[in-house]
């Protein structure tokens, strides 16, 4: 028999790794892709399910580790000890134990994912907007849908949704197969080429939260990021609301130029509502200034990375498909000028 110092040893040795390891996870569930917390009503549903598999599985491994080291322990022969190899009686209550208990915590676990996967197949709630989200190769098409035609509009790679209010999102694809994701909001949701998956997304604080594409879609897989911005209702319908408006006519023979320049140079692949420029190949740019990042969540939207995306965006994203233009420095000039009043 072990004493009873070891077995007490050994069980603290094991409530120590797992308390690390536990440990250790929490502090991934900062990371803005992790989704081992969450901000919406779906994974208010699906993150304390996640929490306890991962709680039962970390009790498995660890009752098996202090098994298997009280079986080593326990009777341990000296160096002149027979090999005493003895089979005591009752082993086979073990295993109906061990089945037993085994089967109580599985049939747990299904029943409450059955609870989860029925609680999140659709919002309580009727979905306050309705968001179109076609995938490309790779960047993100997203159309905020009306009623009112006159209250639609396209834009790309970042999602504005208002907070407390669930966001109905049918998602198709124009080339591959690519995954919506939303780690800190929602689980994954396909785009299959032919056909339209319905998801949907609730975001309950206001926040940035990151998001990515989780389907191997080719070179710039990983290149595919977006985000989703939550905020009040009012900001929300305000944001709405401006990106509903043209681009003002330039005032300035300079300003007329630049805006030439970006028709003639970049029109035929990306539109700007209010001007010519009416290309459906490359993302949206209306409002262009407003969001935070570019080339699908690759750079900071700033004047300099913009430039440089400009000047040669294979540089930055091999393989993408934004052709390489090899503008003079007066047109790269006249092109970023026109962006910069894209507000
Ligand atoms: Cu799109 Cu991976």
């Amino acid at each position: 028999m072990p004493s009873i110092g070891t077995i007490v040893g050994l069980l603290l040795l094991s409530a120590g790794f797992a308390t690390l390891f536990t440990w250790l996870l929490s502090l991934l569930a900062f990371n803005p892709l992790s989704y081992l917390e969450g901000f919406g009503e779906r994974t208010y549903n699906s993150v304390p399910l996640l929490w306890w598999t991962i709680g039962v599985s970390l009790g498995v491994i660890f009752f098996t580790i202090f098994i298997v080291l009280h079986g080593i322990y326990r009777h341990r022969a000296g160096p002149n000890d027979p090999q005493n190899v003895t089979r005591p009686p009752g082993g086979v209550a073990w295993i109906f134990t061990g089945v037993g208990i085994s089967t109580l915590f599985l049939l747990g676990t299904v029943i409450w994912t059955t609870i989860v996967l029925r609680a999140n197949s659709a919002p309580a709630r009727t979905p306050a907007i309705r968001l179109a989200v076609i995938g490309h190769q790779w960047w993100w098409e997203v159309h905020y849908l009306s009623e009112t035609p006159s209250k639609t509009f396209a834009t790309a790679d970042e999602i504005h949704i208002p907070v407390g209010q669930p966001v109905e999102i049918n998602l198709s694809t124009a080339d591959v197969i690519h995954s919506f994701w939303v780690p800190k909001l929602a689980g994954k949701t396909d785009l299959i080429p032919g056909q339209t998956n319905k998801t949907w997304i609730e975001a309950s604080k206001p926040g940035v939260y990151r998001a990515q594409c989780m389907e191997y879609c080719g070179v710039q897989h990983a290149h595919m990021a977006f985000v989703v911005t939550a905020d009040p209702p009012s900001v929300f319908n305000a944001w709405w609301d401006h990106m509903l408006k043209p681009q003002a006519p330039p005032e300035t023979p300079a300003g007329e130029q630049y805006e030439a320049a970006f028709i003639q140079k970049c029109g035929s692949c990306h539109a700007v509502r209010g001007t010519r420029a009416g290309g459906i190949l490359g993302p949206n740019l209306s409002h262009l200034m407003t969001r935070t990042t570019i080339a699908a969540g690759t750079l900071p939207n700033t004047v300099g990375y913009l430039s440089g995306w400009i000047a040669n965006p294979q540089d930055i994203k091999p393989g993408n498909y934004m052709p390489r233009l090899d503008l003079s420095g007066p047109e790269l000039n006249r092109v970023r000028e026109f962006l910069k009043t894209l507000n």
